[in-house]
């Protein structure tokens, strides 16, 4: 595991799109797995400005999100499809047809599964994953307890993590407690990981996945055993290490 310390989340930003601008550069048909939650916002935001400057396209690029409330169709605003689309694909030269994220309103979420790991196997496998954390641990939605051999699936979410997310709902909005994620086996397929946590919440889960015991107590732990695993993170995230 590489960790990088960096002062604020601006820098955590600049310095991961770097990573992925520099991977596309290398190999323009690379295959990306993405991410949703707030972090890696600002990154999506440097990656659309480089791309509008003509530093970098994604005509040739594939992508793969790690995950997907189940019960939100793909037009619902709380779909992660929706924040994909909203937050990078509208204002990037991607070709939506070549982007992935699990299919939340699938007629039948178990073989919706079994599809994306095909899909995902189809397209050569991920070249560089990019993570978010949860404050309990967990990466994509795979929850404390979760197999570390684990593939693409359907998962409960804690109360931890949906108290962590009603940030984002309406009040009396339906708010989905079940969702598709790739599973942390699918994850460390990954030829890269880039894992990115900032602020001080994420302190303790930082200090779980990089010094505690590679456990499904901590899902991000199971990085220890990847080959090329990068966290970025910033000085509030790594205060108790
Ligand atoms: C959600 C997502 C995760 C993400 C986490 C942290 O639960 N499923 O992929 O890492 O939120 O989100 P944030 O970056 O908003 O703290």
């Amino acid at each position: 595991m590489q960790i990088v310390i960096l002062r604020d989340s601006d820098e955590v930003a600049e310095y991961g799109a770097n990573l992925i601008i520099n991977q596309l550069k290398r190999k323009p048909d690379s295959v990306l797995g993405l991410a949703t939650g707030s972090t890696p916002v600002s990154l999506y935001q440097r990656l659309i400005v480089a791309n509008q400057a003509g530093t970098v396209s994604f005509k040739a690029v594939t992508s793969f999100n790690l995950d997907e409330y189940l019960g939100l169709a793909a037009s619902h605003p709380q779909s992660y499809r929706y924040f994909m689309n909203s937050q990078l694909f509208d204002a990037i030269d991607i070709d939506k047809a070549n982007t992935h994220v699990p299919p939340g309103d699938a007629e039948d979420p178990i073989a919706a599964c079994e599809a994306y790991e095909a899909q995902i196997q189809a397209a050569g496998g991920i070249d560089i994953q990019l993570l978010g954390i949860g404050r309990n641990g967990h990466i994509g939605f795979n929850e404390p307890s979760s197999g570390l051999m684990s593939r693409t699936r359907v998962k409960t979410l804690t109360k931890a993590t949906i108290e962590d997310n009603a940030r984002f709902f309406g009040e009396g909005e339906y708010q989905p407690h079940l969702s598709i994620t790739m599973g942390i086996g699918t994850i460390l397929d990954a030829r890269k990981v880039l894992l990115l946590a900032t602020g001080e919440s994420k302190a303790e889960a930082i200090r779980a996945a990089v010094e505690g015991a590679l456990s499904a107590s901590c899902p991000a732990s199971a990085l220890q055993l990847h080959r090329d695993a990068v966290l970025v993170i910033d000085e509030a995230a790594a205060s108790k290490l």
